[in-house]
C-alpha cells in the first residue's frame, strides 16, 4: 500500500449525523488510521454558516481529519477548499468531494450522485479544486448511478485525468441506495483502469471482510462506515487481520456499556448538556444486549448524560444478572 495511502489503509467513512468528534475519537483510538469529518457543504461555508463550520472543529489533541465537501459550482468549491486548507492548517489530512451521496435532497440540488451524470461538471470541480490547494484531493463515488450501468471505471478515469489524487468507491449503484450487496468486483475494475490509489467501501464488517476485499480487489485503502456505529472495535479487528495477527476477542458485555459511557461523555464535552444525538449511538452500543427492547424505549426519552447513564446503569445489572 503505496502513496497517499501508505500510512492510512483503513479509513473511517465520512457519515453524515455520525462521524463527530467523539465517534472519530473512538474509531482512531480503536485503530481507524484515517477518520473523515462529516461531509461540509460547500456552499454553508461561503455564507460562513456556523453550524456548518462547527462541523470542522477537532478534539483536542485529534490527529489530522479528511474532510469531505459536497456541492456542484467549480468556483464555489475551490474557494471553500482553500478556506478549509487555510483555516485546518496541519489538522488536514487531505480533501475529498463528494459524488456519491443518494439522498433525494442532496442529488435534487445536483450535489453528491448527481455529479456521476455530470461527469464533465464533475471533472472541472476537481480540477478548480486540485488548482486551489496543496494538500491531496480525492473523490467519493458509487458503482454508477442507474443499476445496472456500471460507469466507475471510466468516471475514475476521467477524475484521475482532472488531477484526483485517489478515488474511493462504494460498490453500490445511486439507484440501490443501500439496498442489496456491495460489488467489490467494481473496485477491482477500478483498481485496474486508474494509476492514483483506490480505496475499496462497502459491507466490511469483519476483519475477514477487509482482508477479502483486500486480496479480491487489490485496493490500497479498506474504508468502513456502517460496521463501525456501535462497534469501534471494528477497527482493531481489522488492524489485527490485515496484520496477518490473531484479532482481539470480541468485546464483553461491561466493554460495551463503558464504551457508550464514554461516547456519552465525549459527546458532553463537545455539545454541553443536550446529547440527543447521542439516541442513535446507544441503540447501536445496546443492539443485542439482554434487556435492549425495554433500553430502547427509554433511549428516545434521553437527552442528557445522566439520562444515558441510567439506563446503562440498569443494562449493566440485567447483564450482571443474566452472567
Ligand atoms: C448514516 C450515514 C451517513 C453517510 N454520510 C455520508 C457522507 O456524508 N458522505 C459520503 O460520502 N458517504 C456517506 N455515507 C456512505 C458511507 O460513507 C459508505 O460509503 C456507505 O455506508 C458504504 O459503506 P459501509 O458498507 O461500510 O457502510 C453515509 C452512510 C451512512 C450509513
Amino acid at each position: 500500500m503505496d502513496g497517499l495511502f501508505g500510512k492510512y489503509r483503513v479509513l473511517l467513512a465520512p457519515m453524515a449525523g455520525v462521524t463527530d468528534i467523539a465517534f472519530r475519537t473512538l474509531c482512531r483510538e480503536a485503530g481507524a488510521d484515517m477518520a473523515f469529518t462529516e461531509m461540509v457543504s460547500a456552499k454553508g461555508l461561503s455564507f460562513a454558516n456556523e453550524k456548518t463550520r462547527h462541523l470542522l472543529a477537532l478534539a483536542d489533541g485529534e490527529k489530522q481529519v479528511a474532510v469531505q465537501l459536497f456541492g456542484h459550482e467549480p468556483d464555489v468549491m475551490a474557494s471553500q477548499a482553500a478556506w478549509i486548507e487555510q483555516e485546518m492548517g496541519e489538522s488536514l489530512a487531505y480533501l475529498d468531494i463528494n459524488m456519491g451521496c443518494p439522498a433525494r435532497k442532496i442529488v435534487s440540488k445536483g450535489d453528491g450522485s448527481a455529479l456521476m451524470r455530470e461527469p464533465e461538471l464533475a471533472a472541472a470541480i476537481v480540477r478548480s479544486v486540485r488548482g486551489a490547494v496543496e494538500h491531496p484531493v480525492t473523490v467519493k463515488f458509487r458503482r454508477g448511478w442507474a443499476e445496472g450501468d456500471e460507469t466507475a471505471p471510466a468516471f475514475a478515469r476521467a477524475m484521475e485525468e482532472a488531477g484526483a489524487d485517489a478515488v474511493a468507491v462504494h460498490g453500490r449503484y445511486t439507484e440501490q441506495l443501500y439496498r442489496g450487496a456491495a460489488d467489490w468486483g467494481v473496485i477491482a475494475r477500478v483498481r485496474e483502469a486508474v494509476g492514483v490509489p483506490v480505496v475499496g467501501n462497502g459491507d466490511v464488517r469483519s476483519g475477514a471482510d477487509a482482508v477479502r476485499m483486500a486480496a479480491e480487489t487489490g485496493c490500497d485503502a479498506v474504508m468502513i462506515a456502517r460496521g463501525a456505529e456501535g462497534n469501534p472495535w471494528l477497527f482493531s479487528q481489522v488492524q489485527a487481520a490485515l496484520a496477518g495477527v490473531p484479532e482481539p476477542a470480541p468485546p464483553t458485555v461491561k466493554e460495551r456499556i463503558a464504551m457508550a459511557r464514554r461516547h456519552a461523555e465525549l459527546l458532553t464535552h463537545r455539545e454541553g448538556r443536550n446529547i440527543v444525538r447521542m439516541r442513535k449511538h446507544a441503540m447501536w452500543y445496546m443492539a443485542g444486549l439482554p434487556g435492549a427492547a425495554a433500553g430502547r424505549g427509554r433511549i428516545n426519552y434521553c437527552t442528557t448524560l445522566d439520562d444515558f447513564n441510567q439506563v446503562f446503569d440498569d443494562l449493566l445489572l440485567i447483564a450482571q444478572e443474566h452472567s
